[in-house]
């Protein structure tokens, strides 16, 4: 099986941006660390980042069929993307939300995410060890659906 972890607008920054929010590990550090962890449960993950919200939509259309899972850090089109919420729904993949920073305990503009209606939960405020909790939550609902 194969997951598909997804990461949005400035998410590519990651090291450098704001590092007392989202810490000092880069993008690539924990796309790597999520590849290995997959690989440890019999998964493969492919990381794919973009600033584009088209790009992700059609990253997650391209998923059916290819991806049993999905993870995504849509950064902030968490809060503003309609159209990311229903290519979720159109795809019907089982996806996981992952954010680095507790959006809950930030600004007012961030509690609400239009990806949480789409997904079968969230994870934040861990920092990048979010998507390998995302791993783990997919590897056991792959387990449970194939009781
Ligand atoms: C984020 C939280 C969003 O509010 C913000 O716009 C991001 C990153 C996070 O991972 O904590 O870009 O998704």
């Amino acid at each position: 099986r194969s997951i598909l972890i997804l990461n949005g607008p400035n998410l590519n920054l990651l090291g450098t941006r704001q590092p007392e929010v989202y810490g000092r590990e880069t993008l690539e550090m924990a796309e790597a660390a999520c590849v290995a962890h997959a690989r440890a449960q019999g998964l493969e993950a492919v990381c794919l980042q973009s600033n584009h919200e088209g790009v992700l939509l059609d990253a997650i259309h391209a998923a059916r069929g290819t991806h049993s899972g999905i993870i995504l850090n849509a950064g902030a089109h968490t809060h503003t993307s309609i159209a990311l919420m229903d290519a979720l729904f159109s795809v019907e993949i089982p996806a996981v939300e992952v954010h680095l920073s507790n959006i809950h305990a930030r600004e007012e503009f961030r509690h609400r995410s239009f990806i949480s209606r789409a997904v079968i939960g969230q994870i934040c405020g861990f920092g990048t060890q979010g998507y390998l909790f995302a791993i783990d939550a997919l590897a056991k609902h792959f387990e449970r659906e194939a009781e």
